[in-house]
């Protein structure tokens, strides 16, 4: 075997030790704090058929356009692992039949995949929590996801290093109307416009404004305003959604240009964004798609979420809790090697984390317990095995007391909790 085929595949990587525990932390909090709002857990499967993704992102974006893994499984269909979530979990609300029990809350977790290049903060296979509220149209359901989301990144310590971005892409009709005025205005000047943008202005002109190519800037700075072309609902959701965050002082930054890459999206768009990780700056994204339940076939139904990017915040955090630490046992000789495991096992069953030595003279093992930063050890001999007792020695203070098995438990609790 090559070595090249012993490392991961390019743009994915092995998730362990601090990194693991960073990813699982960031998802014990948010599941923690979503439970709070009502969020009900979901699993969707990693892959959905191609179509789910190309109907509801959009044949026009990066996404489907040019990063999606799909393949024809062996029996033909054309299957694509999924690039996110919202499009697979709105799928499976018509699949169970869940349009008739709105509203919804959903949270879920995984990883997804989309073939990109890979940099700090961007990788090919990249894990995200996301939420998706479905069947409540009033703004203040934005609000509040967009707070879920705050309170999330504050409980992990990143929300002062993020900034909340927001902006309204308006609905259907509204859209229609900047889309010409977007059309009529780079048309003349098309040529100006980058290779990709130019493209977009053919199949997707508002995804020109999310262009960071320095040519384009220069054109999309003067571009017209999708102010000018929302009609009144539009601008009264926006002002709802502001307002809300105002009464919260939740603090944000209206960003005209956030266009967000998916299709699905109409009204409110946002996201939190760190200038800490160069380029990749957005942690959490999200906004509301009231067509998306509909386009899949599903009955009309209003939704609006957001998805975290798990590999993004773990980047951003120095430290997680401390695990909790272990206590070793020790046999003195391995006579008493059989009942040190039948007393590992018994302290586990009671919730106690133990760690086992299982070779080498007591020095070693005592140094082994150091190493696995034990709080301390409970040393078995024979004459202790003999009297239904354990010596149990502090690894902190060196004090050490002889304790019966019967309260061992209670002892540990007590003095190590
Ligand atoms: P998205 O903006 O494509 O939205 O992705 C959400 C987050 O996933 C990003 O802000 C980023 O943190 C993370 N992410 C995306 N691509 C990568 C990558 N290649 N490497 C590392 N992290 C990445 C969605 O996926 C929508 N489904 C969000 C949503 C949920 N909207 C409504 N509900």
């Amino acid at each position: 075997m090559s070595e090249k085929m012993i490392q991961p595949v390019r743009g994915t990587h092995d998730l362990l030790g601090e990194e693991y525990r960073k990813h699982q932390w960031i998802h014990d909090v948010s599941y923690s704090i979503a439970q709070k709002y009502g969020y009900e857990p979901i699993a969707t499967p990693i892959v959905e058929s191609t179509a789910i993704f190309k109907r509801t992102i959009g044949e026009t974006s990066d996404i489907v356009g040019k990063e999606m893994y799909t393949f024809d499984d062996r029996g033909g269909d054309s299957i694509t692992i999924r690039p996110e979530g919202t499009a697979g979990v709105a799928r499976a609300v018509i699949s169970n039949s869940l349009t008739q029990s709105m509203p919804l809350k959903l949270i879920y977790d995984g990883p997804m995949m989309r073939y990109e290049r890979p940099q700090k903060g961007r990788t090919r296979q990249f894990h995200q929590i996301g939420v998706e509220c479905f069947g409540i149209s009033d703004p203040l359901v934005d609000v509040e996801t967009i707070a879920l989301g705050a309170q999330i990144l504050e409980q992990l310590g990143v929300a002062h290093r993020s900034i909340l971005e927001i902006n309204t892409i308006g609905d259907t009709d509204s859209r229609k109307a900047y889309r010409q005025a977007l059309v009529d205005y780079f048309t003349p000047v098309s040529s100006h416009l980058s290779a990709d943008s130019q493209a977009r202005l053919a199949k997707n002109p508002l995804r020109i404004l999310d262009s960071k190519d320095p040519k384009d800037q220069e054109l999309i700075a003067s571009a017209p305003s999708f102010d000018h072309y929302l009609n009144d609902l539009s601008q009264d959701t926006f002002r709802k959604v502001c307002q809300g965050l105002d009464a919260l002082n939740i603090p944000y930054k209206r960003n005209p240009l956030l266009v967000r890459g998916l299709d699905y999206y109409c009204h409110t768009a946002f996201e939190f964004t760190t200038t800490d990780l160069g380029s990749q700056g957005a942690l959490l994204a999200g906004g509301r798609y009231d067509g998306l339940v509909g386009q899949l076939s599903g009955p009309e139904t209003p939704g609006v979420g957001w998805a975290m990017g798990v590999d993004r915040i773990a980047l951003m955090l120095d430290q997680v809790p401390p695990q909790p630490r272990p206590i070793a046992v020790i046999a003195i000789g391995d006579e008493t090697m059989e009942a040190a495991f039948q007393l590992a096992m018994s302290l586990r069953k009671q919730g106690i984390r133990i760690e086992l030595a299982y070779s080498g003279n007591v020095g070693k093992r005592m140094k082994w317990a150091d190493k696995a930063n034990a709080y301390a050890a409970i040393l078995l001999g024979t004459d202790e095995i003999a009297a239904q007792q354990a010596t149990v020695r502090n690894l902190e203070t060196g004090e050490q007391n002889l304790v019966a098995f019967a309260v061992l438990k209670d002892y540990l609790i007590d003095t190590f909790k």
